[in-house]
């Protein structure tokens, strides 16, 4: 996301978040609730930052611990100021304002549930209010339902002179299509005066911040609008289902800032990336592909169908088939899939396969090295270009402690193979198919591990008598060929 470097910062920034989020029916603060994978508060925490504010705080209230906690982890930048009892937005911002001491300059305020404002709608309001010089400048957007919003009433020369709450609209108020966003830039000292002021005779028996704004007219101070073109931004969440339609709003704005910078989405509809995701160009996304947490991907690398990768790094031209990885590493050309699962601390280096049906936990499997088919490879170093035959398993829990086996560079391990860890097979090894290796295998050696076949004749004709086996082995006796054509 761009910023105006040249931009003065802002004295100070309220986020708004004590509200009681009822209608999301949620043992979860709403702000915490998430949209393209970063918490609706994360999104309004980075809207923020692109004004740097010099004093940052955020107003709680509703489950205030768990949203400090969270903020405390993610943006340490920003203090907490505690409304106990929810009166209105006004007195939240008073909540917000108050512990900041005396300072003058520009007072933002946003809220938390508002999660598809950008850095850069934010920026342009702020130029608009130092262009105008203003007292107090307030987003807006035209939208084709108003019902719910604050009205902005403007005079016959297209002046604001006051917002009107829906509760509190006449009829000809209500047909105004242009809204409150809620989000204004103040002049501190003004914003001061103005809560001093508040009173709570409306509808809501609230103390309403839009009434600081009338507060400005009524003194002759100069107050103005900045309209967005994208009233997207300024869309709250108050319920599930407008989490889910800013969703995948916000979702789609990352699929197409990342079409623009050199990515193949095949299916738009079924894919998701989320926003701390980073890939390079040339990078195909097959359709159901889901790319979360912190997860990159290299130039040229091809990624699904149906695969979902979480805080996973992919190499360049790698290739990722119906796989889900968490906290896994796929180097360079790496061939993943299908049906993969690749567990946190499962890495593997440039060239190397995981193949259909591998499941990887702990394990290193190293360049070039190859286990390509219905494996369980868990607390394992795999040496450089060795290959591990169809469904070798390592039982690397003793139902107690997990133990680490060693596969050395080159070696090859038939199929069918059982390692019980702890176990160490050398460099340039071959341990037979259907072995269960117990013991270390020392580099140049053979491991055989498992029973010496014997057959017991004529038991079929003694045990079996009667049966269609019987039948075949009697007509395979009797001169056609033994697989009974
Ligand atoms: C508010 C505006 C309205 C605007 C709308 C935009 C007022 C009086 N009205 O209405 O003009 O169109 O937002 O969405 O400001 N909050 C607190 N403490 C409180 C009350 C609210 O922190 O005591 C927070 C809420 O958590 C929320 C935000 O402020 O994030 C807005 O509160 P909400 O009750 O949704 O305001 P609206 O009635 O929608
Ligand atoms: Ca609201």
């Amino acid at each position: 996301m761009s910023e105006s470097p040249d931009q003065q910062p802002v004295a100070a920034l309220i986020i708004l978040a004590a509200g009681a989020g009822t209608r999301m029916k949620s043992r979860k603060s709403k702000v915490l609730h998430e949209v393209a994978g970063r918490s609706m508060l994360g999104w309004a925490v980075h809207a923020a930052n692109g004004v740097h504010p010099q004093r940052l705080s955020v107003v709680v209230g509703h489950l205030a611990e768990q949203v400090s906690e969270y903020l405390h982890e993610f943006a340490p930048e920003a203090t907490t100021a505690l409304q106990a009892e929810q009166h209105g937005t006004g007195h939240a911002v008073k909540c917000g304002l108050d512990p900041m001491g005396e300072f003058s300059g520009e007072v933002v305020v946003t809220y938390g549930d508002v999660p598809l404002l950008s850095a850069e709608t934010l920026q342009a309001l702020v130029s608009e209010h130092r262009t105008a010089a203003n007292a107090v400048t307030v987003l807006t957007a035209r939208v084709p339902d108003p019902t719910g919003y604050g009205r902005i009433v403007r005079d016959a020369s297209g002046r604001i002179v006051e917002i009107v709450e829906d509760r509190d609209a006449d009829e000809s108020q209500k047909q105004i299509d242009e809204i409150n966003s809620g989000i204004y830039v103040f002049d501190a000292e003004l914003l001061r005066a103005g809560l001093a002021q508040l009173g709570s005779s409306n509808a809501q028996g609230e103390q309403y911040l839009t009434d600081v704004l009338g507060y400005a007219v009524s003194r002759d101070l100069p107050v103005g609008g900045y309209v967005t073109e994208d009233p997207w931004e300024t869309e709250g969440v108050n319920d599930r289902q407008q989490l889910a339609r800013l969703d995948r709003e916000a979702n789609r704005r990352q699929l197409v800032r990342w079409m623009k910078a050199g990515v193949t989405i095949v299916d738009p509809l079924s894919t998701r990336i989320t926003a701390d995701v980073g890939l390079g160009i040339d990078v195909t996304l097959q359709p159901g592909t889901i790319l979360s947490g912190a997860t990159t991907v290299g130039d040229g690398a091809e990624i699904g169908p149906d695969t979902r990768l979480h805080d996973t790094e992919v190499g360049a031209e790698a290739s990722v088939i119906r796989t889900e990885a968490n906290l896994a590493v796929i180097g360079e050309r790496a061939v993943v899939g299908p049906f993969t699962y690749l567990r946190p601390g499962a890495e593997l280096g440039a060239g190397a396969k995981a193949g259909a049906f591998v499941e990887v936990k702990a394990s290193t499997i190293g360049e070039g090295a190859k286990v390509p088919h219905l494996s369980y490879i868990g607390d394992t170093t795999i040496g450089e270009r060795a290959n591990v035959g169809a469904g070798t398993i390592v039982a690397n829990y003793d139902g107690v402690a997990k133990h680490r086996t060693l596969i050395g560079k080159a070696s090859f391990i038939g199929c069918g193979t059982t390692l019980i860890a702890p176990v160490e097979v050398a460099a340039g090894t071959y341990i037979a198919a259907g072995s269960t290796i117990t013991e270390a295998v020392p580099a140049g050696d053979l491991g055989v591990a498992r029973g010496r076949q014997r057959n017991v004749e004529g038991w079929v004709a003694k045990r079996r008598a009667g049966t269609r086996t019987a039948a075949a082995a009697e007509e395979a006796a009797s001169g056609s060929s033994p697989v009974g054509e």
